[in-house]
């Protein structure tokens, strides 16, 4: 397969092909897709054993399989959800994608799966215009940290932390941190 390499990158972006994306290839008999609504329940039951995430209603996850399918990606391998990320381009920002909940199923753990998503995610056509991955993660969450960091190496990009979300903002409820890490800008190329 060739590849076609745009022109005009903007001096500080960096490219990256798709086929090229530096995540370990799928298992052989695992899958992603968008979800559909009627992975709404599952989708629920995942977040619920992947603490520290936050477990929203089920109807949060019917939202997010109706309505924002095309930024969220389900993973799993035969019958099994293996993982899942939700995520919206914010409106107004069309270049900028927020991933919101990112869960791997203890047993598929170890493996870039949550690394793997993003980038099946950023390879997506209607995605194509995407040049900063924005997301929130805690201080302590090692995990998670570590996904983002390996994403930002995948695609040459600087990645930066900055405040949005202190515990103060959570009212009553104890939360830790949430500072957003910005990933960008980069570009990723067609392969054609
Ligand atoms: C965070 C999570 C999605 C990672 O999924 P995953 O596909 O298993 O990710 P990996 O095992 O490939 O780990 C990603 C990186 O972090 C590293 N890592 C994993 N666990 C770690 C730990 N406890 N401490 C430090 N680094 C760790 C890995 O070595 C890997 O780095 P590498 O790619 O350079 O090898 C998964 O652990 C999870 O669902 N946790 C619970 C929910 C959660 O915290 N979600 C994120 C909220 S922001």
């Amino acid at each position: 397969m060739s590849e076609c390499v745009e022109t005009s990158l903007a001096e500080t972006e960096t490219a990256v092909f798709r086929s090229q994306d530096g995540s370990h290839p799928p298992d052989a008999s695992g899958w992603m897709r968008p979800p559909l609504k009627t992975d709404a329940a599952a989708i629920h039951r995942l977040i619920a054993d992947c603490p520290p995430l936050d477990l929203n209603s089920v109807y949060t996850y019917l939202l997010l399989s109706e309505h924002f399918s095309g930024t969220c990606v389900l993973a799993g391998s035969g019958d099994a959800i293996e993982g899942f990320i939700s995520g919206y381009v914010p409106p107004g920002r069309p270049d900028v994608l927020f991933v919101w909940q990112v869960a791997v199923d203890a047993r598929a753990r170890g493996k870039r799966l949550a690394r793997r998503m993003l980038h099946a995610l950023l390879r997506r056509p209607a995605l194509s215009g995407i040049r900063y991955v924005e997301t929130t993660v805690g201080p302590a969450n090692l995990a998670s940290r570590g996904v983002f960091a390996g994403l930002a190496q995948d695609l040459g990009a600087p990645l930066r932390e900055q405040i949005l979300f202190p515990p103060c903002l959570f009212g009553a409820q104890h939360h830790e941190d949430e500072p957003l890490l910005r990933i960008g800008p980069f570009r990723i190329l067609k392969a054609c």
